[in-house]
C-alpha cells in the first residue's frame, strides 16, 4: 500500500511560502508526511476542490491553510472535509495580516477554522497543532514531543540577558 501523506499544507499564493514553509518545516522535524501546495480558493478554485479530495484519498488527517487579505482559503478547504483545517493568517501588504486574521477567525458558527498568530509564529504553531493532535495516537511522536518542550524550556533557562556597560 502505498505511503500516506498525512497533512496537507496549503497556501493562497507562491509569495505565501516564506511564512508557510515555517509550518512544513516542524512536520519535517517531527517526521510527519505533508504536501505543500499554492492553490487559490478564488484564483484555483477547481484544483482546490481536487486536491482536498485527492488528500483525503491519501490518508491525510489534517491541513493547514495559509492566506493573506480577504483570506477565504481555510474556510473553503474547512467547507469541504471534516478533517481538521487549522488557519494561518498572513501579513498583507497594507493591513499587515489584520484583514488576514478576522477573515479567517470569525468563520460563523459550523464549520470551524482554528486560527493561529499572524505571521511565522502562526505557521510554526499550526504545524505543532499539528502534531498535538496527531500524537494522541501515536506514542513515539508522543516522545517527541514531550523532548521538543523539554529542550524548548532548558533553552529559556539556560538564556543570558546581555549584560550592562
Ligand atoms: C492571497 O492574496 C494570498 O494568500 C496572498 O497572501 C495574497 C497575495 O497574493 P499574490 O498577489 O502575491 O499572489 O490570496
Amino acid at each position: 500500500m502505498a505511503e500516506k501523506t498525512l497533512v496537507g499544507i496549503v497556501m493562497g499564493s507562491t509569495s505565501d511560502w516564506d511564512v508557510m514553509k515555517e509550518a512544513a518545516q516542524v512536520c519535517k522535524d517531527f517526521g510527519i508526511s505533508y504536501e505543500a501546495r499554492a492553490l487559490s480558493a478564488h484564483r484555483t478554485p477547481t484544483e482546490l476542490e481536487q486536491w482536498i479530495e485527492d488528500m483525503e484519498a491519501r490518508g491525510c488527517q489534517a491541513f493547514i491553510a495559509g492566506a493573506g487579505a480577504a483570506a477565504h482559503l481555510a474556510g473553503v478547504v474547512a467547507a469541504k472535509t471534516i478533517l481538521p483545517t487549522f488557519g494561518v493568517p498572513i501579513p498583507s501588504k497594507y493591513l499587515k495580516g489584520l484583514d488576514s486574521l478576522l477573515a479567517m477567525v470569525q468563520m460563523p458558527k459550523g464549520i470551524p477554522v482554528p486560527t493561529l498568530a499572524i505571521g511565522e509564529a502562526g505557521a510554526g504553531n499550526a504545524g505543532l497543532s499539528v502534531v498535538a493532535m496527531l500524537a494522541l495516537n501515536d506514542p513515539a511522536l508522543k516522545a517527541k514531543l514531550v523532548a521538543f518542550r523539554a529542550q524548548q524550556a532548558e533553552k529559556v533557562r539556560n538564556a543570558k540577558l546581555p549584560e550592562l556597560n
